[in-house]
């Protein structure tokens, strides 16, 4: 599996959009450089769709078809990475004061991308990456039950009456509904192992909070059947496999 190291040009930023350039689309599918796909492009020599499009910064949207010189490049496909988010980064797409995920991409790779959901910045750990909303409304809906598992260092030992409260579902201040049931694994004593099925804002600390407890690390293990590969430094991100797509139903 192809890893790629960590923070090329850490704080630099570049604009993340939702869709592909064609120049860009166009030279990571063909052997022309990025300024001869620029010149095809000017020349008329690329249709998108049925029609000629002559401008390099045209944004070529998901399963759009793109021709050059009448030859069909296939559909843009969507990208999927994982990356292993160290403390002090946030997950958004953009952030005025602080480093973020997609600062962990480079320029040229991290057109289009989000994170699926959300760590807090002090929140270590397993963050996917991808270009593709529908993929990612999966993961994230709590309809799905995709389990995220989340390995959590504690101020206190867990009480086994927390423990059950945390697993049949505890209500939070400012929530209509209890949390979902959650699993609980007995680490150490001050360390659980907890798998819930939901994304609510800061949820592990508020859980651990109503339980009368404070959470003092927090680290994201899995997503689904999609466990952070140990293979990966903190910063590093790498390529989702087919399977790994594909776990998520
Ligand atoms: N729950 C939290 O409280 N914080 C996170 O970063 C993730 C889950």
């Amino acid at each position: 599996m192809n890893i790629i190291g960590a923070p090329v040009n850490p704080g630099k930023s570049c604009q993340s959009f939702m869709n592909i350039r064609l120049d860009r689309f166009l030279s990571n599918n063909t052997s022309l450089t990025r300024s001869e796909a620029q010149r095809a492009i000017r020349t008329g020599r690329v249709r998108v769709g049925e029609i000629p499009v002559n401008d390099p910064a045209f944004k070529v949207g998901e399963g759009t078809s793109v021709r050059y010189e009448g030859i069909e490049l296939g559909k843009r496909q969507s990208r999927y990475f994982m990356l292993n988010k160290p403390a002090g980064v946030v997950c958004a797409t953009r952030d005025g004061k602080h480093r973020t995920v997609l600062d962990l991409i480079p320029c040229d790779e991290r057109e289009g991308l989000h994170p699926v959901g959300r760590l807090d910045k002090d929140t270590t750990g397993l963050v996917i990456l991808t270009d593709d909303g529908d993929w990612s409304h999966r993961v994230t809906s709590p309809r799905r039950h995709c389990a995220k598992v989340y390995r959590v260092g504690l101020v206190e030992p867990l009480p086994e009456s927390a423990r059950l409260a945390l697993e049949q579902g505890i209500e939070l201040r400012g929530e209509r509904r209890p949390t979902l049931p959650a699993k609980v694994e007995t680490l150490g004593m001050l360390e659980i192992r907890l798998s819930i099925q939901e994304g609510k804002y800061h949820q592990v600390k508020r859980m651990l909070a109503a339980v009368g407890n404070h959470v003092v690390s927090l680290r994201r293990e899995s997503i689904g059947t999609i466990s952070l590969d140990p293979a990966l430094p903190p910063g590093a991100y790498r390529p989702l496999s087919a399977d790994e797509v594909a776990s998520i139903g």
